[in-house]
């Protein structure tokens, strides 16, 4: 039985991290989606328990997609959960250098391997920094189509 780790700040999850969700739960028997801290990133929009909450809604319709937050290496979460693969998707060039840096750097750290999915080219431009930008400048209704619905109520409700 394969299990696979989704680890990324999902702060909040968007459309494109979605479909990666959804590409890996038809490739793996067991994905688990794992709001992390990423210390490279500036003050959070929603707790990691608020995103953890936002995205067990998302992803509801799927039988072996489960959550898990966690506050320390995504490697040892990866152990904790059974997931030996660590699934990560690339949106554009631009991300590939980190993304390989820290695929390297896990496993080198635990021998745990990451798989790279590519993102559709409808959804390549979304990212939740600029979802976060917009969101703090009053365009919540402008990115709810770009989420799933129940980050677009939250995104609402956070807008207030
Ligand atoms: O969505 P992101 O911000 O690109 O995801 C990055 C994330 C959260 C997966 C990365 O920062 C991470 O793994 N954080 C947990 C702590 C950790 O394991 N750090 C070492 C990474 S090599």
């Amino acid at each position: 039985m394969r299990a696979a780790l989704f680890p990324g700040s999902f702060d909040p999850l968007h459309n494109g991290h979605l479909e990666i969700v959804e590409m890996a739960a038809r490739t793996f028997d067991r994905v688990v989606v794992a709001p992390l801290h990423n210390s490279r990133k500036g003050v959070p929009l929603f707790t990691l328990q608020e995103r953890a909450g936002m995205i067990a809604d998302a992803v509801a319709h799927l039988d072996n997609v489960g959550v898990a937050a966690g506050e320390g290496l995504a490697v040892d979460l990866a152990r904790e959960v059974g997931a030996d693969v660590i699934v990560k998707g690339l949106r554009v060039a631009s991300d590939f250098e980190h993304e390989l840096q820290m695929a390297q750097m896990n496993e080198a750290l635990a021998g745990v391997v990451t798989l790279f999915l590519p993102c559709a080219s409808t959804s390549s431009f979304i990212s939740s920094s600029l979802i976060r930008d917009i969101v703090r400048l009053g365009g919540a209704g402008r990115v709810a189509s770009m989420v799933p619905p129940p980050v677009a109520k939250r995104l609402a409700e956070v807008a207030l």
